[in-house]
């Protein structure tokens, strides 16, 4: 390197990393992972040690207090840190009781009593007591590992180190750490008063992001200096209870010395809850801290346990969430991105403007048809959208009467130049190029590394994109073959041995994928995290999951047209007797379309191949307690009285029996209530045990 290079490389450096400090600190939206941050960082420390006379006054090596969160070390959580399902119109709120009602088969007599409190816009925390001691302090993170931010959290003035009264030996309480509004202000005031260059100086978007970033710091100091708050909302793990209502525990919370929510009450009735939501919302501008809506949770604890989870958020609590907020701005573009299934999703470049106290510049236009909805145009003024976390929406365009050319959408893949064709009934136009398509094939790896698949980390976007147009990637089993092109790697511009080793480490510590992980990561259409998940449980290893599979591929090549039925009849019925063939619960004949699809294409097929010879997938257990029916077939029948059929079969699957909807020489207990009739019948002819309602609860209660 000459020192020319070194000193154009170093101010580039410098605004670069400056840039992805203010992503990751001021909006919390970071465009890089931590590894790739600290490869910027290290390139900058090791020009300067070579070229000492060129260190720059702005250099990142001289910035102290701003060490990136990138470096807090993670914590797995004893609990997982759970999400919220949404209600924006009453109507959600009047069915998220009306559900409850249902699950737990009451009568309409019983009051479902809630609690309802603000919905703080900060980031949630989990604070473990070991008797009575704060001992780990965890940011939520994936919500089953979080950052360690136990030192930060000390000088929160709301966080004791130790609780007052007898609590229990383990107790997590769960809550949001914020910022008040009138403390982000004082705050964003300060950076500017601090800064050598006011022009320049970092500003926090809002309260949100000056609380996260705040907390996730690598210095504690600099937490220290941030004015943090705390209040709590829930727990996690707990060695024992205070009370048996959420009311009552939040209660305990805080004569043990957190702070609650002032605004913490129970409401009865759907009339009640909506009342105190108005209430809160008439207050919101008042409130000192920013809030985005009301949670409401079931009262009853033992009510809680029964309702349970769906997916990632609790049946038991729901945020009603205040209308979202409005702005105006000019339409500049229309960029059209590929999607890993090859979706073309246009994306609206606006001119930026704020809303909500946020700078947006881009929002999705979600389809061809919602541009044809809205007649936008480039030029056009439109109104933009933001609620919550939710990518900003345009949801009304105010010149659609100005004569302007209308937008035609491509016909075309931008990318690979294949046609884009839009099947019937479907809304999407999507890439017919395939694996041929290089943005396609870019997002798979992409999909592929990302946190919830293989959690590859240190390759980023960047790196995919550069090492698949040079060749050192086509699909995901390259990347586990990296390690065989270390000299090609090191002589690439921006790495050296150390940054090169550490990839190839992070590579090296996921080649034991556990078997959900790797079924998500190949990105098959209609194949989420959740069905990954069911899927894995259910036939626990590859050999397991493969020889379905190929049983579905044989049924549908086997498969004829009846006489009379229609090509989508006949594909429908195919799909149904696939996703009985399948036999998990919650997969049902659009997975099971989507997987013979995927498994039906050679190249899928030699791309799995080829990645299994570089991987020991691990088998997933599914973590259910021992019981007198697990491994059981279980079938319920006639009508049950104190619950649900949900929560009748949620109870079996979490004791380890499979639930079947009909009686065969494969089921094993029959649960029948009132009106039984031919499968009662049936049970009795075969020999199967059969119970009732009350002896299924003590089975329950037993396990
Ligand atoms: S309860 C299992 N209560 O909202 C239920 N969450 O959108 C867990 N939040 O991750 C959450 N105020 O960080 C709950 N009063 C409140 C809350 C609240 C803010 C956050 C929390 C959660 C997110 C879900």
């Amino acid at each position: 390197m000459t020192p020319e290079q070194a000193e154009a490389r170093l101010a580039w450096l410098a605004t670069e990393i400056a840039r992805h400090n203010a992503l990751y600190h001021a909006e919390d939206a970071p465009e890089i992972t931590d590894a790739e941050y600290d490869v910027l960082v290290r390139e900058n420390s090791a020009i300067e040690a070579a070229f000492p006379a060129l260190r720059r006054a702005d250099s990142p090596s001289q910035k102290v207090g701003a060490a990136p969160a990138g470096h807090l070390a993670k914590v797995a959580h004893a609990l997982p840190m759970l999400s919220l399902d949404n209600a924006f119109a009453d109507e959600d709120v009047a069915e998220f009781i009306a559900r409850i009602r249902r699950y737990l088969s009451l009568d309409s007599g019983e009051p479902v009593v809630l609690t309802a409190e603000p919905k703080i816009d900060g980031l949630s925390c989990s604070l473990r007591y070991e008797k009575g001691v704060l001992v780990l302090a965890a940011t939520r993170g994936d919500g089953m590992t979080g950052e360690d931010v136990t030192a930060n959290v000390r000088s929160i003035d709301d966080i004791p180190d130790r609780l007052s009264g007898p609590v229990p030996d383990i107790f997590e309480v769960r809550g949001e750490v914020y910022m008040a509004k009138d403390a982000f202000v004082a705050l964003n005031e300060r950076l500017i008063a601090d800064a050598e260059d006011p022009a320049k100086a970092r500003q926090f978007a809002n309260p949100r992001n000056a609380a996260a970033g705040s907390l996730r710091q690598k210095d504690p100091a600099v937490t220290a200096s941030r004015p943090l708050r705390f209040l709590a909302h829930g727990w996690g793990e707990a060695s024992a209870l205070p009370a048996d209502t959420q009311k009552g525990v939040m209660d305990a919370i805080a004569d043990w010395g957190l702070p609650v929510s002032d605004d913490l009450v129970r409401v009865d009735g759907l009339e009640q809850t909506l009342a105190h939501y108005r209430g809160i919302e008439a207050r919101r501008a008042d409130l000192p801290f920013d809030i985005d809506g009301v949670v409401y949770k079931v009262d009853r604890l033992d009510w809680q346990k029964r309702l349970g989870f769906v997916a990632k958020a609790p049946r038991w609590a729901i945020a009603h969430k205040f209308p979202a907020q409005q702005a105006q701005t000019t339409l500049n573009a229309i960029d059209i991105q590929v999607g890993r299934t090859g979706k073309l999703t246009p994306v609206a470049r606006l001119e930026p403007v704020t809303v909500g106290g946020v700078v947006v510049t881009n929002a999705t236009l979600h389809n061809a048809d919602e541009i044809v909805r809205l007649g936008v145009r480039p030029g056009d003024r439109v109104v933009l959208q933001r609620a919550g976390d939710v990518i900003p929406q345009i949801v009304d365009n105010l010149t659609r009467d100005v004569v302007r050319e209308p937008y035609i959408f491509p016909q075309t893949c931008r990318e690979c130049g294949s046609l884009a064709t839009r099947e019937e009934g479907e809304v999407d136009y999507r890439c017919t190029g395939g694996l041929i398509c290089p943005a396609q094939r870019v997002e798979r790896l992409r999909h592929f590394v990302s946190r919830y698949a293989l959690d590859i980390e240190g390759l980023g976007l960047t790196h995919i994109e550069s090492f698949f147009h040079d060749d050192l990637i086509h699909s995901p089993a390259d990347i586990y073959r990296l390690h065989l092109k270390r000299d090609e790697l090191i002589a690439r511009e921006g790495w050296k041995d150390k940054s090169v080793d550490n990839l190839i480490a992070a590579i090296e510590a996921k080649r034991t994928p556990p078997l959900d992980r790797l079924l998500f990561g190949l990105g098959i259409r209609h194949v989420g995290q959740v069905t990954a998940r069911d899927l894995a449980r259910r036939y626990r290893d590859w050999n397991g999951l493969a020889d379905v599979l190929a049983h579905i591929a044989d049924h549908r090549t086997a498969a004829v047209p009846a006489v009379g039925e229609t090509h989508d009849k006949f594909r429908q019925r195919v799909a149904k007797e696939m996703a009985a063939i399948i036999e998990t619960p919650g997969i049902g004949p659009e997975v099971a379309h989507a997987l013979a699809d995927f498994f039906a294409e050679p190249h899928n097929r030699a791309v799995v191949d080829d990645l299994l010879g570089q991987v020991q997938v691990q088998p997933v257990i599914h973590e259910t307690r021992a019981s007198s029916v697990s491994g059981k077939t279980v079938v319920f029948t006639g009508s049950l009285e104190t619950m649900s059929r949900d929560e009748a079969k949620a109870q079996a699957e979490a004791l380890g029996a499979k639930v079947s909807g009909s009686v065969s020489a494969k089921t094993d207990l029959v649960v029948a209530g009132p009106g039984a009739g031919s499968k009662l019948k049936k049970a009795a002819d075969l020999g199967i045990k059969t119970i009732d309602e009350a002896g299924w609860a003590e089975i329950v209660s037993n396990s």
